[in-house]
C-alpha cells in the first residue's frame, strides 16, 4: 500500500515536523512550515551493498595528501598550511568593512597570475565595482573572471563555462536558489546553497571560498551548520580604525589552526606583516610611565604588544574604568588585586588601559603587564624600557607561569629586550634574556623599580 508520505519543513531553520503547526516547534517562527513530500530515497532503507563502495581496511586507503593551491600571499598560505586544497570549501567570516572582498580580490588575482583560472562571483557588488577595486589593487590578472550572478543555478552554469581552479562566492548570504522558495538570506537558503557548493566543489575538484557575514556578537550569520559543512573556517578580524588585520583558522580539516596571519590595510590593499612585533613597537616612547611590553602568544605566533595604562585623579563618586583591547573584567580584577595585595590604591582615580595597535590581548599572560602598567602610571615611574613582563596573576596576588615561555622570551630577545619579569615557577628556557623571578605582584613591582606602598592616604 504505497501511501504518499509528507512531512512539513520549516523555511527558516529547516526543521522537519510530522504535522503542520502554525509555529515552528524548533525556531518558533510563525507560519514557516511548508508541506514537503518525502522522496522514496528518503524512506528507503539500504540493505545491500549493490552499487556502493564497500568499507575497506584503513591501512589500504592511500595516504597521499592533497596538494594545495598556494596563493602566493604568504600570510594566508601560512594560516592554510600551504594554500587552498582542490575540492575543499573554505568559509571566511568577518565584519563588514574589515577587508574580506579586498583580501579575496588580491588572492584571486594572485592565483590567476600563477596560471589558474579563478571565478569571482560578486553577489553583493556589481562587476563594475569589483573592477574598480581590482584596478586599485593592481589585480587585473588574466584568468580572473567576474560574475555578478546571485542565483545558484546561474553560478553553476558559470562554473561550467569558466572551469576555474578557485571560486570565490562573495557572499554566501546573498546567493540564493529560486527553487527553494524561501527568501534570499534565510537560513534554509544559506544552508542549502552551501551544501550544494560543497557537493560541486568535490565533484569538480575546485576550491571554493565562501564569504560570510558575522553578526554583532561575532558569530557567523546564518546557520551554525554552515561551519559544519565546510572544511575550513577562517576569521578575519581587526579594528575598523586601525590598519592591522588578523587572519586565523577556527577550523581546518587539512592542518593546524594555530597559525596567525597578519596584514596591514593600506591604500593599495592588504600587505602581509612578517615582523609584527616591530610594527607594534614602532611608535613606542621609552621612559613614559604606564607603558609595559608583554610577550603574548597568538596560536603559535609570538607578538610583543605594548600595554598602556593611565591613572588620573577624579572627583566623580564612581571612578571610570575603561579597557580597550584588554578584558574589562580582568582589569577590574587586577585593580582589586593591586589594591589589596600590593598596596597600589587606584580608588579615586579614573583608570584607562589599552593594548596599542588595535590588537586584543585576552590571554592571562598579560595580567602582570597590565598590573605593572597601572602601578607605573599611578606612581609616575616608568618601567625600564628594556624589560618585558609575562605572568598570570591570581586572586592572592601570586604569579603563575604561562605556556611557551621559550617562544615568548625568544621573540623579546630578538627585538632587543634584555630583561623579563616572570613567575617564580616559570621554566628555565634558553632565551638570551636576563630572567627576573617574582612570586607575587608586589615582588614584580619591586623588580621593575616601581615598588612601595601607597599607604592609607
Ligand atoms: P572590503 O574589502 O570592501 O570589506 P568587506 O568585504 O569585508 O566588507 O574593504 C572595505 C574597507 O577597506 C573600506 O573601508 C575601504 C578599505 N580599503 C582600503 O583601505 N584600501 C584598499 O586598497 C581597499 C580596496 C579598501
Ligand atoms: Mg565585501
Amino acid at each position: 500500500m504505497a501511501k504518499q508520505r509528507v512531512a512539513y519543513r520549516c523555511d527558516e531553520c529547516g526543521t522537519t515536523a510530522p504535522q503542520w503547526a502554525g509555529r515552528c516547534p524548533s525556531c518558533e517562527a510563525w507560519n514557516s512550515l511548508v508541506e514537503q513530500p518525502l522522496t522514496t530515497a528518503a524512506v528507503r532503507s539500504i540493505r545491500t551493498l549493490d552499487g556502493l563502495v564497500p568499507a575497506v581496511p584503513i591501512a589500504s586507503v592511500t595516504g597521499q595528501g592533497a596538494t594545495a593551491i598556494a596563493t602566493g600571499i604568504g600570510e594566508l598560505d601560512r594560516v592554510l598550511g600551504g594554500g587552498f586544497v582542490p575540492g575543499s570549501v573554505t568559509l571566511i567570516g568577518g565584519e563588514p568593512g574589515v577587508g574580506k572582498s579586498t583580501l579575496l580580490t588580491q588572492v584571486a588575482a594572485a592565483v590567476a597570475t600563477g596560471g589558474r583560472d579563478v571565478l569571482y562571483v560578486s553577489a553583493e557588488e556589481s562587476p563594475e565595482q569589483v573592477r574598480l577595486r581590482a584596478d586599485r589593487l593592481g589585480a587585473l590578472a588574466d584568468g580572473l573572471w567576474v560574475s555578478g550572478d546571485t542565483e545558484l543555478p546561474a553560478v553553476l552554469a558559470q562554473l561550467d563555462h569558466v572551469r576555474p581552479a578557485l571560486v570565490v562566492i562573495d557572499s554566501i548570504q546573498t546567493l540564493h536558489d529560486p527553487d527553494l522558495g524561501s527568501a534570499p538570506g534565510s537560513t534554509v537558503q544559506v544552508r542549502e546553497c552551501a551544501h550544494r557548493l560543497v557537493r560541486e566543489a568535490k565533484a569538480r575538484d575546485t576550491a571554493v571560498v565562501l564569504v560570510g557575514h558575522v553578526t554583532k556578537e561575532g558569530d557567523l550569520a546564518g546557520p551554525r551548520v554552515l561551519e559544519h559543512v565546510v572544511d575550513t573556517v577562517l576569521c578575519f578580524e581587526g579594528e575598523r580604525h586601525h590598519a592591522l588585520r588578523l587572519l586565523r583558522a577556527a577550523k581546518h580539516r587539512f592542518g593546524s589552526t594555530a597559525d596567525l596571519g597578519l596584514f596591514e590595510m593600506g591604500e593599495r590593499g592588504l600587505a602581509g606583516v612578517p615582523d609584527a612585533s616591530a610594527l607594534f613597537l614602532a611608535d613606542r616612547r621609552p621612559g613614559v610611565p604606564g607603558s609595559v611590553v608583554v610577550p603574548t602568544l597568538d596560536g603559535h605566533r609570538p607578538l610583543l604588544v605594548e600595554l598602556q595604562a593611565l591613572a588620573a585623579p577624579t572627583n566623580l563618586p564612581l571612578a571610570r574604568r575603561s579597557a580597550q583591547g584588554v578584558d574589562s573584567g580582568r582589569l577590574a580584577f587586577l585593580l582589586a588585586v593591586l589594591e589589596r595585595r600590593a598596596g597600589v590604591k587606584t580608588s579615586g582615580n579614573d583608570v584607562f588601559a589599552l593594548a596599542v595597535g588595535g590588537v586584543k590581548v585576552v590571554e592571562p599572560g598579560a595580567d602582570l603587564g597590565v598590573a605593572l602598567a597601572v602601578a607605573s602610571s599611578l606612581r609616575e615611574q616608568p618601567v625600564p624600557s628594556d624589560l618585558v613582563a609575562c605572568a598570570e596573576v591570581g586572586l592572592g596576588g601570586e604569579l603563575r607561569q604561562v605556556g611557551q615561555m621559550a617562544r615568548r622570551l625568544g621573540e623579546a630577545a630578538r627585538v632587543g629586550f634584555t630583561r623579563a619579569v616572570v613567575a617564580h615557577t616559570a621554566p628555565d628556557v634558553p632565551s638570551g634574556l636576563r630572567v627576573l623571578r617574582a612570586g607575587t605582584v608586589a615582588e614584580a613591582l619591586a623588580l621593575a623599580g616601581i615598588g612601595g606602598n601607597d599607604g592609607d592616604a
